[in-house]
């Protein structure tokens, strides 16, 4: 899912720097950011993931994710995802 819908703006490397990126404004996190990896809770991830970023006082561009309440494995997967960005060198 990361891959097919998370891409397009966040980019391969979490750099957020996707094809669809380049005209967005915010732009999308860099998940590679230490600062900001210490600075969210997994908590607030799932909350982004879900209600987007127009439900939690961010960027409305960011698109949230409703369905994915009923498939909290695939939320904790997104979020593991995001964290192994902020992990690499
Ligand atoms: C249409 C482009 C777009 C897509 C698709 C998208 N995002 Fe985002 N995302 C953004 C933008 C822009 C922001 C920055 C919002 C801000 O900082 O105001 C963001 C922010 C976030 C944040 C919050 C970072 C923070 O500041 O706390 C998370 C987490 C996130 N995205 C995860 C995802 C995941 C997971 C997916 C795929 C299911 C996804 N995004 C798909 C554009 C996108």
């Amino acid at each position: 899912m990361f891959n097919t819908v998370c891409v397009m703006c966040h980019g391969p490397e979490g750099t957020g720097n996707g094809p669809a990126a380049a005209t967005l404004n915010p732009k999308p996190r860099n998940y590679t950011d230490a600062a900001w990896q210490a600075s969210v809770t997994d908590e607030q991830l799932k909350e982004t993931i879900l209600k987007g970023g127009a439900g939690v006082g961010k960027s409305p561009v960011m698109p949230g994710q409703p369905q994915l309440a009923d498939h909290p494995e695939v939320l904790d997967e997104l979020v593991q995802i995001i964290r192994r960005f902020g992990k690499q060198p």
